[in-house]
């Protein structure tokens, strides 16, 4: 069963002390890349309570979707093959096939039935006309939004930082969906600020976090109180979705030097870069910062 295997072992909990730049620094980072080898950091968390959902409905598998390199897309395939549930992925890409890439061959090794949809179709996946046509097709099948987002992803989620002190003036996490970042932002005391570095160029990270609130059933007052708690650092300058400049690359190579962590470059490379450059000209030098490690491979 899900939660009996894939238990994430205790070292995930670890959070460490780190110092990004010369000066030292009160920056910590929690290891959630140590869930899993496959499903780690935020992949677990946001799958653990939509599989157990899944299992406790007894629901025959998982639809979802993502694209061609998606942590997500192997993640699930992997919680769904071990949770014995059958597991179909909608990639985008009419272009591609299991043999495009690593992920995509993995993720048909564990069972999963890929199909592979014009970026036309794959526009479609939220709405509620393509759901139903994919659960008449997939009668008795749980769909689970792409990067996991949605109520149960945030709920598992909201469980990161109670393996915290939780007591940081700042925490800071990469983000897609805002699935994490909600999901920390309503555990963390008033008194935190949450630093959010959106992966995707023009990602509305207010409006999306604000509407994922909304639709928890959050009061509209809270929601914009909570939000006056969010500090968002684009990452754009450094480069497209998922590609690395020269700078990032050299600075991903320092970073490992410095902790011995990898750092998948399209997410947490990224945002740790945005956050030396924070710490830097705030001059946050005293301040207690939390670095959310939320796992990915590319
Ligand atoms: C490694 C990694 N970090 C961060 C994120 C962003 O998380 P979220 O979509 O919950 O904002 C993703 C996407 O799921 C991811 O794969």
């Amino acid at each position: 069963m899900f939660d009996i295997n894939l238990l994430p072992s205790e070292s995930h909990s670890r959070v460490d002390s780190y110092s990004l730049n010369t000066q030292t620094l009160n920056l910590f980072i929690k290891r959630d890349d140590l869930i899993h080898p496959v499903i780690s950091g935020n992949k677990w968390r946001k799958l653990k309570y939509n599989i157990l959902y899944a299992q406790r409905n007894q629901v025959e598998g998982i639809i979802t979707f993502g694209g061609a390199y998606s942590n997500h897309l192997i993640a699930t395939a992997l919680a769904a093959k071990i949770s014995q549930l059958k597991c179909v992925g909608i990639v985008r890409g009419e272009e591609l096939s299991y043999h495009s890439n690593t992920i995509l061959s993995y993720c048909t090794s564990l069972g999963a039935d890929l199909t592979f949809v014009s970026r036309k179709e794959y526009a479609l996946r939220d709405e509620t006309i393509y759901k139903q046509q994919l659960l008449t097709t997939y009668k008795n099948y749980l769909i689970i939004p792409e990067g996991g987002r949605n109520y149960h992803g945030i709920l598992g989620c909201m469980e990161i930082m109670k393996e915290t002190s939780n007591d940081y003036d700042y925490v800071c996490v990469s983000q897609g969906t805002s699935t994490t970042s909600v999901g920390i932002l309503l555990t963390i005391p008033e008194k935190t600020k949450l630093i959010v570095c959106p992966a995707l160029k023009g990602f509305d990270s207010i409006n999306e976090m604000s509407q994922a609130m909304l639709t928890m059933g959050f009061e509209k007052e809270f929601v914009r109180d909570k939000l006056t708690q969010v500090i968002v650092l684009q990452t754009d300058i450094l480069g497209k979705y998922g590609k690395a400049s020269r700078e990032l690359k050299n600075f991903n190579t320092e970073l490992y030097d410095r902790t011995k962590i990898n750092f998948d470059i399209t997410y947490n490379a990224k945002s740790l870069f945005m956050l030396d450059d924070f710490i830097k000209k705030k001059s946050l030098f005293e301040d207690k910062i939390l670095y959310i490690h939320t796992g990915g491979f590319s």
